[in-house]
Order: C-alpha cells, then structure tokens, then sequence
C-alpha cells in the first residue's frame, strides 16, 4: 500500500554496478533526494512507525545525516551524528565494525541525557555491519535505541539479522 509519492521515490533509487569497487552494487539514492515529493514522502515513511516514542534522531555519517536531519525536522525532535573516527572533538565512545568493502570505526557524542530514547537512521542496510555498530554504540553511551529506520535494504545479505528489529521503506 505505497503512496504514489512513495512509488516515484522508489523509482528515484539508482544501481550502479562496481562502485565504489569491482562486484558491490551501489544504491545511489542522490536523485530521491533531489526530488521534492520523494524526499518528503520517504522522510514521513522513516519516521511513520516511531511517531511519539524517541525524544532524538541519530543519523549514520555520510548519508544517514541527510535523512536523519530531514526526519528530526519532520519529528519535531534534535539531530545527533554518528561519525567515522577522527571528526568528532569530543567522542565519549567508539566501536569498530566490518562493512560491505572495508573495515571501519564509529564514534558518538555524549551530549544527551541519559536514557535518552534515539531513533537511528542510515541510508541503506547491506551486512548490517553499520547499523550493528550504530545500536552498539548508541547502548555503550547509555541511550536507549527507541528504533531503527532504513530508506532502503539490500536483500540476501542477511543484514536484519544482524541489526536485529529494523523498518525499512524500500527493499531489493
Ligand atoms: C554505506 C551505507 C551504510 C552502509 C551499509 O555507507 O551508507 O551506512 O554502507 O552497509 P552495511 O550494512 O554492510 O554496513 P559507507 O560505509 O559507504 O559510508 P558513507 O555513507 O560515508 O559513504
């Protein structure tokens, strides 16, 4: 039961093949963004289930920040990042992960209350390593993860089970 703006956002999504390596896939979601209607329909999709049950939104950098920003603004709630290592001033935590093509490390501000509920938010969930680390660390800092949302999840690489409890609007 997609909305037609839901159905045009879908359409927006992008594949392109071997970036950024020879074999991966890549979603490119640039022209959603670039769409009035789309990047306001799959913001209100993002954030639909969570309504009136987290107090701030988490965004995964590079491309959860955008629809993380976007989604507080649509909550009516803050905006918290989660950075690669060495971009924050001040992290409070840190927690390595594998990912699709690499390996990296996270780190958060602790700048909340404690017991602070966070919705967290990514672009795309593929082995979950990412959102994984997100929940880790947003649990390390004692926040409590009041959900998480995906804009869209790339099937057969078993990424929901490793995040665990995930709502994503678009899947392959
Ligand atoms: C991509 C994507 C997710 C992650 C998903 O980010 O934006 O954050 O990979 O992969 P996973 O489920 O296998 O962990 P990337 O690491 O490319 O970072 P970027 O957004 O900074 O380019």
């Amino acid at each position: 039961t997609s909305s037609p703006a839901l159905v045009r956002a879908e359409s927006l999504i992008r594949s392109i093949p071997d970036h950024p390596e020879p074999g991966i896939l890549f979603r490119d979601i640039t022209p959603l963004l670039a769409d009035r209607e789309a990047l306001q329909a799959t913001t209100e999709a993002l954030v639909a289930p969570f309504r009136g049950s987290f107090d701030v939104v988490a965004g995964i950098e590079a491309r959860g920040f955008i629809l993380a920003g976007a989604a507080a603004i649509e909550a009516g709630t803050g905006f918290v990042p989660i950075r690669k290592a060495g971009k924050l001033p001040l992290p409070a935590a840190s927690v390595d992960y594998a990912l699709e093509y690499g390996t990296a490390t996270i780190e958060m501000h602790d700048d909340l209350p404690a017991g602070s509920r966070i919705l967290l938010i990514d672009d795309v969930l593929a082995t979950g390593g990412t959102l994984a680390a997100g929940r880790r660390i947003v649990e390390q800092l004692g926040y409590h993860v009041a959900g998480i949302s995906v804009l869209f999840e790339i099937d057969g690489l078993g990424g929901r089970d490793v995040v665990g409890d995930v709502h994503t609007v678009f899947r392959s």
